[in-house]
């Protein structure tokens, strides 16, 4: 696949730029991928394992987007990480955006008594040592040889700043992806790199299809905007980020959650 032949495709904001999503075999991972590739992207992806990198690369194709390279890659593992690299070595010699998309999501734990630390390790070895080691081999084997540099932008959450119950590890992580994305921004600015972050809250995802509706329903009106966002809504706001539209902006947290973050309690509760 060319990304600079944007063909059919519709607008070319991202044409001749290569791309590395991390996580985009399902989910929001999934639109995100779709939205770089329809803005002309040439489109790396990878899933944790064989089965659910084929999966999301047959999703892909279903809804037409075709030629995305999916490999299979678990990114806490820095010799898998680094085979990832050399397929896009190999394929397009570059890298311009990369989105750290992948997460541990740290369900099933139960609360922080009982939890086993090791399922800490867990959520934090792919969270944030994971986007970490993506992100310094993205900058030293693509950004820093390239004259256009590079940018990257994190997926965080609103749990960073507002915990959601037994989900300790998670909650951590996010938090501490927030404060690396800060860090990284510092550092790598002087060199010509930016480091963004896009903080969701609520997201609709395959989860959502067995969710009891009346607890979509008590969802929805905890969100100020009664409605929770679409992969869509967060795939606009990591284009923004990796976009020039946003040149000036490094080290920034953007909250993408409904108006969650903006109250005290939800309507019915506020007595
Ligand atoms: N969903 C929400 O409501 C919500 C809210 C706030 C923030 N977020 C954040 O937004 C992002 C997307 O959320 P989502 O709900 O769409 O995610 P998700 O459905 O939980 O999917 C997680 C993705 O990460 C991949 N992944 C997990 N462990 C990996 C590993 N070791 N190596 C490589 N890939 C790995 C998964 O691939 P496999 O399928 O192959 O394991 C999957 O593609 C995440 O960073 C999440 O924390 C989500």
């Amino acid at each position: 696949m060319n990304g600079g032949d944007n063909g059919n495709r519709g607008p070319s904001r991202f044409a001749g730029k290569v791309v590395l999503v991390t996580g985009g075999n399902r989910n929001t991972g999934l639109h995100l991928v779709e939205r770089f590739w329809r803005d002309g992207a040439t489109v790396y992806m990878c899933g944790s394992s064989d089965a659910s990198t084929a999966k999301g690369a047959a999703e892909l194709e279903a809804r037409g987007v075709s030629g995305v390279v999916a490999k299979t890659c678990d990114i806490s593992d820095i010799a898998q990480v680094s085979a990832l690299f050399d397929e896009i070595e190999r394929g397009s010699g570059r890298l311009d955006i990369l989105v750290n998309n992948a997460a541990n999501q740290g369900l099933g734990h139960g609360g922080p008594l009982e939890m086993d630390p090791a399922r800490f390790h867990d959520v934090l070895d792919v969270n944030v040592v994971g986007g970490f080691q993506v992100t310094q081999m993205a900058c030293n084997r693509f950004f820093m040889k390239q004259e256009s540099r590079g940018t990257v932008v994190f997926l965080s959450s609103n749990t960073a700043m507002r915990a959601i119950r037994n989900r300790t590890a998670y909650c951590a992580s996010k938090g501490a992806i927030n404060s690396m994305v800060r860090a990284l921004a510092l550092d790598l600015a002087p060199l010509g790199i930016r480091v963004n972050c896009c903080a969701p809250g609520y997201i609709n995802t395959e989860r959502w299809d067995s969710l009891d509706p009346a607890k979509a329903a008590r969802r929805r009106l905890n969100c100020p905007l009664r409605k929770e966002a679409q992969g869509s809504d967060i795939a606009n706001v990591v284009a923004f980020l990796a976009s020039d539209d946003s040149a000036n902006m490094t080290g920034e947290i953007v909250t993408c959650d409904a108006g969650c973050s903006c109250q005290h309690m939800p309507e019915d509760v506020d007595v």
